[in-house]
């Protein structure tokens, strides 16, 4: 029996995927790690944590199972965050991260200075504070005696890969999110190099997501596990809902909130609001993100009211949908699309004395939903028409928050027979990679399939037009407040 390991190095912990030929899961395992605020508006997390807690997690996976069955590997994760090597491999500073927000200078240097023309004409993008161009600049002015050190950049999942193969290499998908690439010709830019005082010597070799790029060193004990180069997180979701047909859209309640717009051919919206990345498929995507979206309602419900019980809380909210007066706004980390201000803020808006808890749970979805609702604003004034969507990530388990977005968005919304997006989708790479399936249609057209669609309804979906019609001017009325 041929079985792959499908890794998603996530923000707050690793997933383990064991995953037959045949599309079905064999075993799951989560291990977490810690992340670090050292400053408001910082995130980081230490990369040795990732490879402790991924090498405990395959031990975990693997316990009971044969570990020569094993035929490929492949690690999907957490995009943008900047991992700093020096000559002897040791790690120079703590990884940070993309939704960490400190780049505001070296990110308006970007934008202004540079020009965000001359951007995206270089790298098919412009600047964001979570993207990791902006991050070495950061290190070179803040920390000139760690950037003096600097052997080696990687991304977060390619760290892992380094470690359980030894080879520096990374996919275009997730290469897209530093900035430093070319996009739409699929090589690093030099002028990009040179701007940002990179020694094109430090980044990794590029691959396709489904290539393979050798084979997990001795000491991991899987004999003949193949390694594929993996995705970034949201181009490896997208392979695991079946997310690669031209126009396809996923949509992904993660710590952050994504949505995932395939296209066939190369393409840039008008303002570079939303992110023009290479797919995990060969081919590109268009994407908007949030910083936070079920790391929001983590926040409502386990901080401030002080509660694991998701299910209870949710209940019954389904009942005010629609008829809902307080607003709230999701920008607890900042906003990346299509704000693009770090200095954004969370708030609740339109509260009275008979405002109910349920009202405030139920808006902190209702706000995330009309925050990705911005991103999809963007793709339509762009042409794009989305006609219906997947879903998944945690948030996506919660029935009331997938119609919301169903109705917010007025599309269908499907969720997949296997939930766990990255993670699937980056053991369908393994399977490509070590020939289990001729390409990534085919593995997808063999195994990913929807198994439930919640439909909008024409009078929800007509009051929640109404509702983001006033959403909508909240953040342009605040943007000074922050
Ligand atoms: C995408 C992004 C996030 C992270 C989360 O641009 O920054 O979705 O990849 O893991």
């Amino acid at each position: 029996m041929n079985t792959y390991i499908g890794i998603d190095l996530g923000t707050s912990s690793v997933k383990l995927l064991l995953v037959k030929a045949d599309g079905s899961i064999l075993n799951c395992v989560t291990k977490e790690y810690p992340i670090y605020y050292p400053q408001s508006g910082w995130s980081e997390q230490n990369p040795e944590d990732w490879l402790i807690a991924t090498v405990h997690g395959l031990d975990s996976l693997l316990d009971g199972y044969n570990r020569t069955d094993v035929k490929g590997i492949s690690v999907g994760g957490q995009m943008h965050g900047l991992v700093l090597l020096d000559n002897n491999d040791n790690v120079i500073r703590p990884a940070i991260l993309w939704n960490d927000g400190r780049t505001q200078k070296q990110t308006d240097y970007l934008n202004q200075v540079v020009g965000k023309k001359k951007l995206s004409k270089l790298t098919a993008n412009i600047a964001f504070a979570g993207f990791t161009a902006p991050k070495i600049l950061w290190v070179k002015e803040n920390e000139p005696e760690n950037f003096s050190k600097i052997a080696k950049i990687m991304l977060p999942k390619d760290y892992l890969t380094y470690k359980l193969t030894g080879a520096h290499v990374t996919d275009y998908s997730d290469a897209s999110g530093m900035l430093l690439l070319d996009v739409k010709n699929k090589r690093w830019s030099k002028e990009m190099c040179e701007i940002c005082s990179v020694n094109e010597k430090w980044l990794p070799k590029l691959c396709e997501s489904y290539e393979r790029i050798g084979r997990i060193r001795e000491e991991y004990d899987l004999p003949n596990g193949i390694v594929t180069a993996g995705a970034g997180d949201n181009a490896a979701a997208a392979v695991g809902t079946g997310t690669i047909k031209n126009g396809d859209c996923n949509i992904s309640l993660g710590t952050s909130g994504t949505v995932f717009i395939s296209q066939d051919n190369f393409f840039v919206d008008q303002n570079n609001s939303l992110h023009s990345f290479a797919h995990s498929n060969g081919k590109y995507h268009l994407m908007g993100c949030i910083l936070s979206a079920a790391s929001c309602n983590k926040w409502w419900l386990e901080n401030i009211l002080q509660t694991d019980d998701y299910n209870v809380e949710q209940e019954g909210l389904d009942g005010y949908l629609g008829q809902n007066t307080v607003f709230f706004l999701p920008y607890l980390m900042g906003e990346r699309s299509p704000h693009n201000d770090v200095n954004a803020k969370g708030a609740f808006i339109g509260m009275r004395p008979d405002t109910t808890r349920q009202q405030m749970s139920l808006s902190v979805m209702e706000g995330v939903a009309f925050a990705l609702r911005d991103c999809i604003e963007i793709a339509k004034s762009g042409n794009l028409k989305i006609k219906s969507t997947k879903i998944c990530g945690g948030g996506a388990k919660s029935r009331v928050w997938k119609t919301i977005i169903a109705n917010v968005f007025g599309v269908p919304v499907s969720v997949l027979n296997v939930e766990e997006g990255p993670a699937y989708g980056a053991a369908i790479l393994a399977m490509v990679g070590a020939n289990e399936y001729l390409s990534i249609d085919d593995a997808v057209n063999n195994i990913v399939s929807i198994k439930e669609t919640i439909l909008p309804t024409a009078d929800l979906t007509e009051k929640y037009e109404q509702k983001y019609l006033k959403f909508k001017k909240l953040y342009p009325a605040l943007k000074n407040v922050f």
